[in-house]
């Protein structure tokens, strides 16, 4: 098959989120699987060039009164077309976060499709993503099938409904197949609630409902190249799960060393995160204390968009810093090489989410044996399996537990979680070693996920 992806997001290059983790890492699992991908991408000026293999001006051609210059690369073994319209939408020294957003990438959208077009691709799928990439589905539908693009078939994948949920239901409307990692979530949040227990009641939903055939749930891998504790540039020691002990314990020294903490061992909780609702921010700003009393050490890794919300965390981090120096660090940026070094020095690492439709960070801490102590919902509750309560479920899709979970939303939830999850740590090392080997050693991988999609896109053109 040949697949076009068209996306805002693509790590390593310009990565927000998940979305682009996905962007990248899914197109590399089908393309290992024999098939053509190519992704369509704003030439932001923002874009890590370094990253970027064998760039080349392609062509030029004119759209939406302007002229669009066409740059082709590989990025992670990619091929990449990049679109650089001479109107200067994508020179803004940002991927999001401008008061035109909606237009810029309607536009990008739109200029995508017309590239296709003029340069003669006939692609078997067009893949695009949330809200920014939405309008694909419907402008390819009104203006496009007609041009030898009729055998094209569009598939939707929804990451996150927080923003443009009216465009993202277009979208489901114009597009042949929808996905996401968590359908209850996303049938639940229509109904403006949260608890997938309600899932089943609201499956009538008017808005989603007309749509339930063509929405599939897939739930989102992650690239086992690309988060490898044993060829990973930015920790001490390499490992697998049969050195876990030792490459956890060198990675734990160096974080403590890098963000001069204690040198001790203690139970650490890492938290890496965007800092927005979504997440949970009272429930990690509860964990942070909570940790502390229970004798742990918490490093947080985030940045929020919202500058309420980043000052909130900045006075947070220097009051931590006097009372606690020694055993808190909050690290408030976007931190690539640093998230690395949490992930493989953390014993537990924390996902508090109100919602969350797949989230990466619980299967990139399994991958470096770090155990995820999560609030139960969307993709968090499908992918951990509480060592406590949730044997049977573990059982049904023939995996161990693998961590710790709590329902609600307030604080005695998460201390719920987080009691148990210190307490086997301190009760039962040994035990407690076995469990991060355990979760080291479970597939979150592309491996299943990939062959889904495929069969998705087969399917789509039947
Ligand atoms: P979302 O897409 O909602 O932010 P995911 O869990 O799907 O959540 O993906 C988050 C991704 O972004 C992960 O790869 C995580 O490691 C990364 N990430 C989040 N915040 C930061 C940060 N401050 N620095 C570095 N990486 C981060
Ligand atoms: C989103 C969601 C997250 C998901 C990611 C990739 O941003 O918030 O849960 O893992 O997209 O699909």
């Amino acid at each position: 098959l040949h697949i076009v992806h068209i996306a805002v997001e693509m790590a390593p290059i310009a990565k927000v989120g998940g979305l682009g983790d996905v962007v990248t890492s899914l197109s590399r699992a089908v393309q290992e699987l024999s098939h053509n991908v190519d992704i369509i991408f704003p030439k932001y000026d923002c874009l890590k060039h370094n990253f970027v293999k064998d760039l080349q001006f392609n062509r030029s051609y004119h759209w939406g009164g302007t002229e669009i210059k066409v740059w082709h690369g590989k990025v992670e073994g990619i091929s990449v077309y990049f679109l650089d319209p001479q109107n200067g939408l994508f020179q803004r020294g940002c991927v999001y976060g401008c008061a035109d957003d909606s237009g810029r990438f309607g536009f990008f959208c739109h200029a995508a499709l017309e590239f296709l077009l003029q340069g003669g691709f006939h692609p078997d799928i067009l893949h695009c993503h949330d809200w920014s990439s939405a309008p694909v589905s419907w402008l390819f539908k009104d203006q496009y099938t007609h041009y030898g693009l009729i055998k094209t078939r569009v598939v939707f994948t929804i990451h996150n409904l927080e923003f443009g949920a009216s465009a993202i239901g277009k979208a489901m409307t114009f597009a042949d197949k929808a996905t996401t990692a968590s359908p209850e979530n996303i049938i639940c949040y229509y109904k403006k609630m949260v608890s997938p227990t309600y899932a089943k009641e609201v499956a009538g939903n008017s808005v989603i409902s007309p749509h339930l055939y063509k929405f599939h749930g897939i739930i989102n891998g992650i690239d086992p190249d690309i988060w490898d504790p044993y060829n990973d540039n930015f920790i001490p020691v390499p490992y697998t799960s049969e050195n876990v002990v030792e490459g956890k314990r060198a990675a734990k020294e160096e974080l403590q060393n890098r963000l001069g903490l204690k040198n001790a061992d203690l139970p650490l909780v890492g938290i890496i995160t965007r800092l927005t609702h979504q997440k949970g921010i009272h429930l990690i700003k509860h964990a942070i204390w909570r940790t502390l009393e229970r004798n742990g050490q918490v490093v947080l890794l985030g940045s929020a968009p919202d500058p309420r919300i980043q000052n909130d965390f900045v006075n947070l981090a220097n009051q931590l810093h006097s009372s606690h120096g020694d055993r808190a660090r909050l690290v408030l940026t976007y931190d690539e090489p640093l998230s690395h070094l949490i992930y493989a020095g953390a014993d537990f690492i924390l996902v508090p989410s109100i919602f969350e439709p797949c989230g990466l960070t619980q299967l990139i801490a399994m991958r470096y044996g770090a155990v995820p102590v999560v609030r139960k919902t969307g993709g968090l509750y499908d992918t951990v399996f509480d060592v406590d309560h949730d044997k049977e479920r573990a059982q049904a899709q023939v995996l161990e537990p693998n961590g710790f979970s709590f329902d609600g939303a307030d604080a005695p939830g998460v201390d719920y979680a987080l009691n148990r999850a210190i307490s086997a740590w301190y009760d039962g090392r040994e035990w407690f070693n076995s469990l991060c080997k355990t979760v080291m050693e479970q597939d979150w991988s592309w491996n299943r996920p990939a062959l889904e999609y495929l069969e998705l896109y087969h399917s789509a053109r039947k």
